[in-house]
């Protein structure tokens, strides 16, 4: 596999690249929207239809971020049980819960038809599949529950898949497409008539107030509201209590023989999840699961490989043509938080989306947007962004958060392995002890070091390398940097310092 193939979505290497400026300086407009992603955009447009001037304020390259890294599954199935959802939001809850995500599939069809988008949308029916008898019991309780909250969901012997399973949920009028397609498609959209797409404009401070202040390395935006679509918010304290941050990994490579179009599951934890998708005239097949907290795992080779031979092993693919990873956010409860920050009067956030991001990022430009206008939104008040849900999800929230407070402290305790900066290969990287101090440290292939402070600069826990993605990866709220310790993920906004090494 090329490098360029290594790392980088089947998205993003079969579109055109696009570019955007950067912010030339100070600027008033009516909304600040912070995220250049499937929420940050569709927010935009529809605010900028209904007559408002927008801003977007992209910290690298329009959907570079997690939705440059999707699977883009359009899917009314969501990570959380609906039997949970039910017991947690109550039936009306979960109905809801299935309709705003067909709403947004809906929303998605439907500007993908207004503005003639070719974005390969394509309608499949989804199947999640059981492997043995425990997976089949829960399965049909899932099927229950599913059809309850109002999903056309049967529970069927018929999957076609290559090779034998016990049973399948199958859910008719589930939905696939191109999601850099379409979004390009809605970017395009966006600057113009005192609206504006920026890239490369790193968002460093958000003031809440009449106006806000929305501070960036290149100007300050001045605005009535502001809308952090960042996939995780920036720098917020109590939200990130709410919200765990896990890596997940994907391959492709064009199918060799038959797999009907659609989506499908098992039932594993974690899940794999697979499609199908048009490539130049050739049907490839996208894998993506393995997933593992942020941090955790230095070796994320091995994730990748594990999902190769799960791929090989199963389906009628001889060559995987390409590989990358995204990062999903869970949320504490179940459900997305979209809406009003807590403690903020203008401000709103939409985070939370685990594995179903397309909708989710899709709905809540369609509730933030009805939020900022004044209108009413049905689906507003269940993805409440300030609820607390004491009993919903409590055990992961102990744990979580003690996980938070453990590796806060542990890490700072823990000793470098006594390994010298000479002992750090190649390729490689190392936490080591320099005159006292830690320092991360990479070495490039060709020799070339970087050292960095480990204490990331959100909330001071330290990094932790990751080998497949040459990234210092923080396990508490998920933030990432580059081996020359630059963000790539929030919540952090600042890099990490450069640390001298002795010559
Ligand atoms: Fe919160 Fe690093 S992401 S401490």
């Amino acid at each position: 596999m090329t490098d360029e193939r290594t790392h980088r979505s089947l998205w993003t290497l079969t579109t055109p690249p696009r570019d955007f400026p950067s912010l030339p300086g100070d600027l008033t407009v009516d909304v600040a929207i912070i995220g250049g992603g499937m929420a940050g955009l569709t927010t935009a447009w529809l605010l900028k239809r209904a007559g408002k001037r927008v801003a977007v304020l992209e910290m690298h390259r329009i959907l570079s971020g997690q939705t440059g890294q999707t699977t883009a599954h359009l899917t009314e199935l969501l990570d959380t049980p609906y039997a949970t959802l039910a017991r947690d939001f109550g039936d009306k809850g979960a109905r809801l819960a299935a309709s705003s995500s067909r709403a947004a599939i809906e929303r998605i069809a439907s500007l993908a038809t207004e503005l003639g988008i070719d974005c390969d949308f394509q309608r499949v029916p989804m199947y999640r599949y059981a492997e043995t008898e425990r997976e089949l019991a829960e399965l049909e309780r899932e099927v229950a529950a599913a059809r309850e909250a109002g999903l056309l969901a049967t529970f069927t012997q018929d999957v076609p898949l290559p090779f034998p399973v016990k049973g399948a949920m199958r859910v008719e009028d589930q939905a696939l497409f191109h999601p850099r397609k379409y979004l390009l498609g809605l970017a395009d959209g966006i600057p113009g008539d005192g609206s504006y797409l920026f890239e490369n404009t790193r968002v460093t401070e958000v003031h809440d107030g009449t106006p806000c202040r929305v501070v960036t390395e290149r100007g300050t935006v001045t605005a009535a509201a502001v809308v952090e679509a960042t996939t995780t918010p920036l720098n917020r304290v109590f939200m990130h209590t709410k919200l765990y941050a896990y890596r997940t990994y994907a391959v492709a490579g064009p199918l060799e023989g038959p797999l009907e179009p659609g989506q499908y599951y098992d039932s594993q934890d974690p899940y794999h999840y697979i499609r199908t998708q048009p490539v130049d005239g050739r049907t490839y097949l996208i894998v993506g699961g393995e997933d593992h907290k942020v941090g955790s795992q230095e070796d994320t080779d091995r994730c990748f490989e594990a999902l190769e031979r799960f791929t090989l092993r199963r389906f009628p693919v001889k060559q995987l043509t390409h590989r990358w990873s995204g990062q999903v956010i869970e949320p504490a409860d179940g459900l997305a938080y979209i809406g009003r920050n807590s403690a903020s009067r203008h401000v709103y956030v939409a985070t939370g989306f685990s594995g179903t991001g397309m909708t989710f990022g899709t709905l809540s430009g369609m509730i933030l947007s009805d939020l900022i206008l004044g209108r009413e939104n049905p689906f507003a008040a269940l993805y409440d962004a300030t609820r607390v849900k004491p009993q919903a999800g409590a055990k992961d929230f102990i744990q979580e958060n003690a996980e938070v407070a453990f590796r806060w402290v542990a890490d700072r305790l823990a000793k470098p392995d006594g390994r010298k900066l000479a002992d750090v290969a190649p390729g490689e990287a190392k936490v080591l002890e320099v005159d006292g101090k830690k320092v991360a440290v990479y070495r490039e292939e060709n020799g070339t070091t970087h050292a960095v402070s480990p204490v990331c600069t959100h909330l001071g826990c330290h990094v932790h390398w990751n080998g497949a993605e040459r990234s210092w990866d923080c396990p508490c709220h998920g933030a990432r940097y580059s081996p020359t310790g630059k963000v790539l993920n929030g919540p952090a906004v600042k890099d990490l310092p450069t640390q001298k090494l002795p010559d």
